[in-house]
């Protein structure tokens, strides 16, 4: 048995998060598989897409929470249907897997996840006390899926999505042990309005995985191809959230081979690769700084790096609003406008299996405890 990285795609939307989530682990030079459980309603384009940057698609049916009253509270209406991202306990065929938000963007390899066990996960910015759903290790279980829907049934989740059904679940994971708790760096949120730039200029070089949590993702930003610049909907979260953004958006665009890596992570889009330089440079000259001869206030600071980066990356600091029209449409997939990739497409054909034929609505309000269930 195997050892895997899942995500999950159930619109066209997110399965954009995914292509380029897909494309940060290969570059990452895992050694893992990467599997993208997806459900009916994707467009076969969508399906083409991912196929190429995934190793497995696995056909899901979809799990909704339908639990509009604790969702509102959220002020995320659209997550009741990460209900599903319970179906991944159903991959036995695996023997223990790290599960990604589509939203995610693997900066440097995670292998080491692995040696962590269930219920792995980082604390919540919002609530550190609770660990994000976006980023977790678990153990694919027949037995703990089926005690994840009972509770489903019986308890619901305080947030009307994953995350609160998770942390009750688990409901030990904050006093579990320093095992079970991921360094923010394996699940860094960029792009809310709450951040903390000093801890970032501090230990920013070394996070392994960005995570778009918000309403707003990368890809609801408008990307002009002639330009190579990212208008950004919305602003706030950290100063590096405008890189991230960058690229995200240039892991999107890159086509063929070129994002791929065997271990280094020194290959992909230009903006990759700045990204990694400044985090050398940074680190070489923190020894610097443990010598005893560092410049805080001059060169050393890592703000300044960071300027550097973007000045290398974003030629304008360009942030205003894009219009209605251009951010509604972002194009699906174009090789346009990448100086860095390569025009070869390569196709790896994913393996497309079907789990389930099962339709489930699990609905668990405050007042009311439903369940219907479906047979396809
Ligand atoms: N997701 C999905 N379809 C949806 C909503 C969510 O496939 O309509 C999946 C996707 O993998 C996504 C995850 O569920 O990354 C959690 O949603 P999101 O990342 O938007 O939540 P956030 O991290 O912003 O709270
Ligand atoms: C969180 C997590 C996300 C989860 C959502 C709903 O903010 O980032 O992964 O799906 O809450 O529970
Ligand atoms: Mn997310």
């Amino acid at each position: 048995m195997t050892e895997a990285f899942v995500s999950l795609a159930t619109t066209d939307d997110y399965a954009r998060g995914a292509n380029v989530l897909g494309k940060s682990l290969k570059r990452s030079g895992t050694t893992r598989k990467s599997v993208i459980m997806i459900t009916k309603n994707l467009s076969s384009h969508t399906k083409e897409e991912l196929a190429k940057n995934w190793d497995e698609m696995i056909d899901i049916t979809e799990l909704n929470s339908h639990d509009k009253e604790r969702l509102a509270v959220l002020e995320r209406p659209e997550l009741g249907c990460t209900f599903t991202k319970l179906r991944a306990w159903t991959l036995t065929q695996f023997k223990k897997c790290v599960f990604l938000d589509a939203d995610t963007m693997v900066l440097q390899n995670v292998d080491d996840l692995f040696d962590r066990e269930e219920l792995s996960a980082a604390p919540d910015v919002g609530w550190p006390d609770c660990f994000n759903s976006g980023v977790f290790v678990f153990k694919p279980s027949q037995d703990t899926y089926v005690k994840l829907l009972e509770f489903a049934k019986k308890v619901g989740s305080f947030d009307g999505g994953d995350q609160g059904l998770l942390n009750d679940f688990f409901g030990d994971w904050a006093t579990k042990g320093s095992s079970h708790r991921l360094p923010f760096v394996y699940n860094m949120v960029a792009n809310i309005t709450y951040s903390y730039t000093p801890a970032f200029m501090r230990y920013g070089q070394n996070v392994k995985i960005v995570h778009f949590l918000g309403a707003v993702k990368p890809w609801h930003h408008y990307f002009d191809d002639s330009t190579g610049k990212v208008k950004k909907l919305t602003s706030g979260g950290l100063a590096a959230s405008d890189v991230f953004a960058k690229m995200w958006w240039d892991m999107f665009k890159a086509t063929g081979d070129s994002y791929k890596d065997s271990q280094s992570g020194q290959t992909g889009p230009a903006s990759w690769q700045n990204w990694d330089q400044a985090r050398v440079v940074y680190t070489d000259r923190r020894e610097r700084w443990e010598k005893g001869t560092p410049d805080y206030t001059g060169e050393d600071r890592f703000d300044n790096i960071l300027s550097h980066m973007k000045s290398m990356m974003i030629t304008t600091t360009d942030t205003t609003a894009a219009t209605t029209t251009s951010t509604t449409t972002p194009p699906a997939t174009t090789t346009t406008g990448i100086s860095t990739t390569s025009a070869t497409t390569t196709t790896t054909s994913a393996t497309t299996t079907t789990t389930s034929a099962t339709t489930t609505t699990i609905s668990a309000t405050t007042t009311t405890s439903a369940v219907k269930e479906t047979k396809e």
